[in-house]
């Protein structure tokens, strides 16, 4: 299954990637492993701006960056189409550039919360795996129409050029969508083949030179280090659709099988000031997060609210910064903290129904976590 026409060079760096420089490169995360990359930022950082600034935008990876020779570099596109393509970076560059800006998450974001109730394996995400970005490239409509989609046609898989060492075997990261995304265009954001995130070249960390971002899905479906794209009337094989991914109870392959990929992201948010622990005074209190509504194109979010006591009351926060389709709302509130409060929690509803639960079920791999966020807070007695 490994990257079809596509050549990788050696790690021997004989060919430089073409659009890096250092300074973007950089990171301010909290590394979780460093191979694979994994790292998320502080959260009163990440919520300093709508835009969340490559350095501080999370890299969720599950092997080594591939270094790949952008001279040879080539996107197929194969399967159940009429006109198979092999196209080139100049080649995409002819097509019409279209720009979304859009928040990518991952669906293990929040995970150590599970840890309370029985501890769930995985990289070890707080609240940080999270950001809200401009991506620019082609869309994977226009390039689908291209090719010319044959009568049957049902998925759309999406394979990386990373080598994933996985028991016995080598794999590459991938996935797929429903052909209804894949061809969404016109005015709702639909799916890109992107080359730049935040006006600039991507970086290697986020799939230089060519990723998918699937506004309104889990991060798993953004493929970065895109090589290849299949039509197929059935889902990807590949084990981070068919395997991974799910919501299960247990790593029994019962669970496994009989559990669908996970695709739509639910309604979330984090407190991400005060930072854990504070120590603050009774009165006046400054709080400020995120919450993210359903990826679905008509959620907004409705309201925000914050408890000082477990959820007896309620208290409104503001959201503030831009609303924008498939995008994360930042919000602020001012809310009175008394001598008793131990903690902050947030919920938020948003238009289509979503809503943040007191708590979630459990589940095996730690994914989804969108209850209540609860902080807890140290309050001085004056
Ligand atoms: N694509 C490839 N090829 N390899 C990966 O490991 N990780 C996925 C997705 N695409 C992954 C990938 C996951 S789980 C997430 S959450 C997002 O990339 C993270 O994207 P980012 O690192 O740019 O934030």
């Amino acid at each position: 299954m490994a990257g079809g026409g596509i050549v990788v060079a050696k790690l021997g760096l004989t060919s430089p990637l073409v659009g890096e420089d250092t300074q973007s490169t950089a990171k301010d995360l909290i590394f979780h492993t460093t191979e694979p990359r994994n790292g998320e930022p502080n959260l009163t950082q990440l919520v300093q701006s709508w835009i969340t600034p490559v350095k501080h935008f999370y890299v969720r990876s599950h092997a080594p960056n591939p270094t790949i020779d952008i001279n040879q570099f080539v996107l197929t596109v194969e399967g159940k189409v009429k006109k198979p393509l092999t196209m080139s970076l100049a080649q995409l560059n002819r097509l019409t550039r279209r720009t979304i800006t859009a928040t990518l998450t991952c669906a293990g974001n929040r995970r150590t919360e599970f840890n309370q109730e029985g501890k769930v394996g995985g990289v070890q995400w707080e609240a940080g795996a999270i950001g809200n970005a401009q991506w620019s490239g082609f869309s994977l409509a226009d390039v689908l129409k291209m090719a010319e989609v044959l009568e049957g046609a049902k998925h759309v898989w999406f394979e990386g050029l990373d080598k994933i060492q996985r028991k016995e075997s080598i794999i590459p990261f991938g996935g797929s969508i429903p052909i209804e995304k894949a061809m969404l265009g016109g005015d709702l954001p639909g799916t890109l083949l992107v080359d730049r995130m935040n006006g600039q070249a991507l970086t290697p960390d986020h799939g230089y030179p060519l990723r998918t971002i699937v506004p309104g899905y889990v991060g798993a479906r953004s493929v970065k280090w895109l090589g290849k794209i299949v039509v197929s009337d059935m889902p990807s094989p590949n084990h981070y659709l068919a395997h991974a991914y799910k919501v299960v109870k247990s790593t029994d392959p019962i669970d496994w099988t009989e559990t669908g990929p996970i695709y739509r992201y639910p309604i979330n948010g984090a407190i991400a000031s005060p930072e854990p622990a504070a120590t603050i005074r009774p009165g006046w209190l400054n709080v400020s997060g995120y919450v993210l509504p359903t990826g679905r194109p008509e959620s907004k979010i409705r309201r925000v609210e914050i408890s000082t006591d477990d959820g007896l009351t309620w208290q409104p926060a503001k959201t503030i910064d831009q609303s924008s389709t498939f995008c994360w709302q930042l919000w602020k509130a001012r809310i009175r903290v008394t001598r008793d409060t131990q903690s902050l929690s947030l919920r938020a509803l948003d238009s289509s129904g979503g809503f943040m639960p007191q708590s979630v079920p459990w589940n095996a791999k730690g994914y989804l976590q969108n209850s209540w966020y609860r902080l807890p807070v140290k309050v001085t007695r004056r």
